[in-house]
């Protein structure tokens, strides 16, 4: 194992671990005081939820809705330095902005503001695959030898953003109707232009039928796959790597298999999220 130690790769900032390479102490700090604006979408997910895919859609819907180009610079809330967020004052509206962060970590003004929300949900057994490869893909994330260390971390919310339950579980209870629309992966893979048009009535970017059949040619697995150089540099490999439902049938052992279904049975099952889940 030729890559970093865990301890030099991540940073644990008030319980919670966080890859050094996109956080600091710094940023936290000024994100206490960043200002959201009324027109702001904020797409919240867990890491390896379709947080990439989520992004292109919205930059599509809203290039097309207000005639502009399609700026896929920094919009993670928690990425970055003070100076780059000082920056983002300066973006026209709506800016686009996407967090991994748990609910009680983000900044109180995105709720004050009711900047609307889009919670993208995905199983938990295709995300702790996606999530184990990318770690293994990834310099700036601890590599691990064998899929069993890794989904202990992973159930046990020893990785970067928390536990997968936890994350959702706390969302869930904070969930309001009014500003926030959760959509699941597996819905958006099985019936596309229903999702896409759910997403365009949420966030008020209405689109014709037309339209809406450029976003999803636009935003298809390969065709984001295929530029991802251009999007994602060198990294695009690790975050477009199949983009299918059920590769954990490919992973876990039964016993793996039953200790998520009693964590989702314990967090989730009883919960509007968990029901959309159709677990
Ligand atoms: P897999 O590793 O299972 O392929 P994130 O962007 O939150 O890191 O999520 C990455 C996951 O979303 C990866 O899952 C990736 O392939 C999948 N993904 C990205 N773009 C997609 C698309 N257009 N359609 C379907 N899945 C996509």
């Amino acid at each position: 194992n030729t890559k970093t130690s865990a301890e030099d790769l991540l940073m644990n900032y008030k319980g919670m671990l966080y890859p050094r390479v996109l956080c600091n102490v710094d940023m936290f700090q000024a994100l206490e005081t960043f200002d959201a604006r009324e027109d702001d979408l904020l797409i919240a997910t867990y890491p390896k939820n379709g947080t990439n895919w989520m992004i292109q859609i919205l930059h599509e819907m809203v290039s097309l809705v207000h005639n502009r180009e399609i700026l896929l610079d920094t919009q993670w809330i928690e990425f970055g330095n003070p100076e780059m967020l000082a920056r983002f004052k300066d973006r026209p509206s709506p800016r686009i902005l996407a967090t991994h962060l748990n609910f009680k970590n983000v900044p109180r003004s995105i709720f004050e503001k009711k900047v609307k929300i889009l919670l993208l949900v995905r199983n938990p057994k295709d995300t702790a695959v996606s999530f184990y490869n990318f770690h293994n893909n990834l310099d700036s994330l601890p590599s691990y030898n064998t899929w069993d260390s890794f989904f202990k971390d992973f159930t046990n919310g020893k990785v970067v953003f928390g536990q997968y339950f936890d994350f959702f579980a706390t969302w869930e209870k904070h969930f309001n109707n009014k500003t926030m629309m959760a959509i699941t992966y597996e819905e958006m893979k099985m019936d596309y232009p229903t999702a896409l048009k759910k997403i365009s009535e949420f966030f008020q970017l209405l689109l014709t039928e037309e339209q809406i059949n450029l976003v999803a040619s636009r935003t298809s697995f390969n065709s984001m796959k295929d530029k991802s150089e251009n999007t994602h540099g060198k990294l695009g490999d690790s975050f477009f790597r199949k983009g299918d439902i059920g590769d954990w049938k490919n992973y876990f052992t039964e016993d793996q298999s039953k200790e998520v279904d009693a964590l989702f049975e314990k967090y989730l099952a009883d919960t509007k999220l968990g029901k959309m889940l159709n677990y």
